[in-house]
């Protein structure tokens, strides 16, 4: 068979001892029990309900039903022989009105969850905010509101007091550019708000709240590991035409280095994005000072890269991108390009600033139509994927790159937002009828990977 273990020459030990092995999730996509014991709405509980804003109209309603099936699932981690897992904390379990009321039951939930990953050996690393913002928060502007860094720093509070003396690593904010991109730009991701305007005032306050809920957690947790993750592409010019190049170095800005920059003290990289230029009529006296932080590590999260070419309307996205279905390449369910070269030149990329210490791969993986045959998943392309990415992220190792983590998206077949269930990006897979769980190929070939051998008396 083409892709058994043995057919790579990769193995565990090669990336050294220390190096960070974890699958990755986010509470929404996973967890269902959506008005279970307490819990408030938040805006994507409200965007799933309204018609066509979901492919097929699904829903995250029951999700993969980790609420109920957190035992069974951390015991699949176990299996899978994953030291780490990253999971978010749903915000409107812990304040369903957003800030004041405490739900004692969602914290105690997540306690129960932190506590049987330590019971079973496995590490648990934090998220505090993966897009789920209270939906009553958004009815007072959400993320255009000012107000939302105190609103966050209330919840991020919490979270460090409720969760801070078992839990080590956390990650503020997950891929800021995405939810506030696809969120507030292009209406494609809750909260489906559109336009230029409140996209460049959210972009300010996410900072500010990424580096307000950093600083609490920096003062509650002073042993903490504190990071947040970033979304990032491979951007590269269709042609070398000075118009092809031009765009690209645009829609890098806005993709790769839109929020990286400012947090690592760089400011807005408006020189190579001249339409952010309104942005400094949000940035009021003293800003400056909390707009950085130094991070104990950084998350970079790749899956694909993108060929940029000249348009009237760059770097708005849409308009500068080749499609990959265009290019005659080979594409995942979400149509995105397979390059693995991708992850190691990104690796390059936030290695060269200076002032990132530590990078940790919070997420990478790939989504195909996987099918159960014989009660079992074979799951080749996914398989590939996986090492010929963890191959260019040992390349980027080797090479002297302080990158020391790679965590897999995802553990279970889940929610993918705006794409619902169709895209299965787990190692697992997931009957979303019955909730039947079966370990993919690529889950089995993982879990060998990850096996340390038995020591030598
Ligand atoms: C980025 C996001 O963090 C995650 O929520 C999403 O499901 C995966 N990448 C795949 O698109």
């Amino acid at each position: 068979m083409k892709f058994t273990p043995q057919h790579t020459a990769l193995n565990r030990e090669l990336f050294g001892p220390d190096f960070n092995w974890g699958v990755s999730t986010a509470a929404f996509q996973i967890e269902g029990a959506h008005d279970a014991d307490g819990k408030g709405q938040s805006v994507w509980d409200n965007f799933t309900e309204k018609k066509g804003k979901i492919l097929n109209d699904d829903h995250a309603r029951h999700a993969c039903d980790f609420y109920n099936r957190y035992e069974e699932d951390i015991d699949l981690i176990k299996k899978l022989n994953i030291p780490n897992f990253r999971f978010s904390i749903s915000w409107t379990r812990l304040l369903p009105d957003g800030t004041g009321t405490i739900n004692q039951a969602g914290i105690d939930y997540y306690n129960r969850v932190i506590d049987y990953c330590l019971e079973q050996g496995i590490e648990p690393w934090v998220t505090i905010y993966h897009w789920d913002l209270p939906l009553v928060l958004e009815q007072k502007g959400g993320w255009a509101n000012r107000d939302v860094i105190a609103w966050f720093g209330e919840f991020t509070t919490l979270c460090a007091q409720s969760f801070g003396d078992r839990v080590k690593y956390w990650m503020v904010m997950n891929e800021p550019v995405v939810f506030t991109g696809a969120g507030y730009f292009f209406g494609i991701h809750a909260p489906g708000r559109s336009g230029i305007r409140s996209f460049t005032s959210v972009i300010h306050h996410v900072v500010l709240s990424i580096v307000a809920g950093a600083k609490i957690l920096r003062k509650l947790l002073p042993d903490a590991q504190i990071g947040n993750t970033f979304s990032c592409s491979l951007v590269e010019p269709l042609t070398d035409k000075p118009r092809d190049v031009a765009a690209a170095v645009r829609v890098d800005a806005l993709i790769n280095r839109l929020f990286i920059e400012p947090l690592l003290g760089l400011g807005y990289p408006v020189k190579d994005l001249p339409v952010l230029k309104g942005i400094q009529k949000y940035i009021l006296p003293g800003d400056e000072d909390n707009m950085k932080f130094d991070f104990d590590f950084i998350g970079v999260q790749n899956y694909t890269r993108e060929i940029v070419k000249y348009s009237f309307f760059t770097p708005y996205v849409s308009a500068s991108i080749v499609k990959a279905e265009n290019r005659k390449v080979e594409l995942t369910a979400m149509r995105w390009e397979i390059h693995p070269p991708a992850i190691y030149h990104m690796i390059k990329k936030f290695a060269a600033y200076p002032q990132v210490k530590n990078i940790i791969i919070t997420e990478n993986g790939s989504a195909f139509p996987d099918e159960v045959t014989d009660g079992e998943v074979n799951d080749p392309k996914r398989l590939q994927y996986l090492q010929d990415y963890l191959t260019q992220v040992l390349k980027a190792k080797n090479e002297g790159c302080n990158v020391n983590g790679y965590f897999v998206w995802t553990l279970t077949d889940n929610f993918e937002w705006a794409e619902g269930y169709h895209p299965r990006f787990g190692l697992i897979h997931v009957d979303h009828t019955t909730q039947k769980r079966i370990i993919k190929t690529s889950g089995k070939w993982f879990a060998e990977f990850l096996k340390r051998p038995i020591k030598q008396q």
